[in-house]
């Protein structure tokens, strides 16, 4: 076990990752934590995997850089993929980041997503009648593009009061602009991510000049509250506006997707947890915490060192890139009691799955209300429900989540 562990934290590249550790990249993550956990890589890059040391970087914001105007250019050149994630909030510092965060955090308060539970409870209402009526019928049901997918879609798009008849294209768009950001790509997932962009940013212009002409409601309607700005006369560009339109939109997407999809599925390989749920629906919430520890729908962060700085006992240069692995963080046995096993009522959970420090993730008050709400009413409607089949992974390093699991409800 020792030798293996060391072999694989040896062998580890982000570069050349293999189908096992797409499948199970856990114990990767173990050997790095013991053997190698502040790892350098080939590229130059460092890659982190113990609790602590992701603490310090997410905290230490002005020494761990998010701006990826440096990091990008080589990757993206001068394309609509460079321009919208250099504009994006998640990848600029203070004092950028600090106007358009304090815009969208005033536009996604825990009131105004209170508001929001009636119609999310109905949604998930709606949508397990049709898998019932689907199962009934025969046809096979799937997990995620049936329940999982469709759940934020609806949210996000309700948000932005997105009209329902243009939401078709949103899923995709926001999986090709998202996969451009995994470690490596081809020519192909680099011109499907810009097509995206153009596209995404044709819609939302069109959007916007309808909403400027008939302002919707600021305290319901995202879009209006960023457009109108705050009243001290806050505003955002316009390139701000669309391209933080589009995170936003990206952002609940896919993380959600895999929040509600993973759970699922682990509860289904875990039927002595599944059974503890359905028999205690009152641990949810800590269900949903361990949930977002044990498989994290996003694995990986990013930094850059703005100056020379010590990490985990390893000195590391100013204009260093470092990976910050929250799906090893997550499972650090010096933080987390029997790390690598599911408990659904487990506290404390001070998990790292929406970061922490100055860039923690401005809708997880909601993603934890999408994914309590979709859990459990699915056990409560479908307590037997197996999988049926083998789920298909999506084959990310960054977002890890699955893209169908066939199911019978
Ligand atoms: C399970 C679901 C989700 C997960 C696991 C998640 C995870 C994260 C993480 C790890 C970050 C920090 C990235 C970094 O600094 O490196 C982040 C940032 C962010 N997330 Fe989420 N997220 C989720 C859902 C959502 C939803 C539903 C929304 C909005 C509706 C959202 C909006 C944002 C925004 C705006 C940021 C940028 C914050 C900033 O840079 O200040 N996220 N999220």
């Amino acid at each position: 076990m020792t030798a293996n562990a060391r072999e694989l934290a040896d062998g580890f590249d982000i570069e050349n990752l293999t189908p096992q550790f797409y499948a199970d990249p856990y114990p990767t993550y173990r050997a790095l934590r013991q053997h190698a956990p502040v790892k350098r890589l080939r590229n130059g890059l460092y890659f982190l995997t113990r609790y602590d040391d992701l603490v310090a970087a997410y905290k230490t914001t002005k020494v761990f850089s998010s701006d990826k105007k440096k990091e990008f250019l080589p990757k993206y050149g001068d394309s609509p993929l460079y321009e919208h994630h250099t504009t994006s909030l998640v990848f600029n510092d203070p004092p950028a980041h600090t106007r358009v965060r304090r815009l969208i955090m005033g536009a996604l308060s825990p009131r105004a997503i209170a508001e929001m539970e009636p119609n999310l409870i109905a949604l998930v209402d709606r949508l397990l009648d049709r898998l019932a009526a689907k199962g009934q019928g025969g046809m096979q049901v799937d997990l995620i593009d049936d329940f999982a997918a469709a759940i934020p879609i609806e949210v996000i798009g309700n948000l932005l009061d997105v009209p329902e008849a243009e939401r078709g294209p949103l899923r995709n768009w926001s999986l090709a602009i998202l996969g451009a950001l995994e470690p490596v790509i081809s020519a192909q997932a680099f011109t499907r991510g810009n097509n995206a962009v153009t596209e995404f940013l044709e819609y939302l212009k069109a959007l916007v000049a309808r909403r400027r002409a008939r302002p919707g409601n600021p305290e319901r309607d995202v879009l209006t509250r960023l457009i109108q700005g705050e009243d001290n006369g806050e505003r955002l560009t316009e390139k701000e506006l669309l391209h933080n339109c589009i995170f936003l939109l990206n952002a609940g997407h896919e993380t959600t997707t895999n929040l509600i999809g993973n759970g699922l599925v682990a509860l289904s390989e875990q039927p002595s947890q599944k059974q503890r749920l359905i028999e205690h629906p009152e641990l949810i919430r800590t269900a949903v915490e361990e949930i977002l520890r044990f498989e994290s729908s996003n694995q990986l962060g990013n930094r850059m060192t703005t100056e020379a700085v010590e990490l985990g006992g390893v000195m590391l240069a100013s204009g260093t890139p470092v990976t910050l692995c929250i799906g090893a963080a997550n499972r650090d046995p010096a933080q987390f009691t029997d790390p690598e096993n599911l408990d659904v009522g487990r506290t404390p959970n001070r998990h790292l799955a929406f970061a922490t420090g100055a860039h923690q993730c401005a809708g997880m008050v909601l993603a934890r209300l999408e994914g309590a709400i979709a859990i459990s009413r699915y056990l409560a409607r479908f307590p037997d429900y197996a999988l049926n089949g083998a789920p298909l992974r999506g084959g990310r390093a960054r977002f890890r989540g699955f893209l169908s699991v066939p199911c019978a409800v």
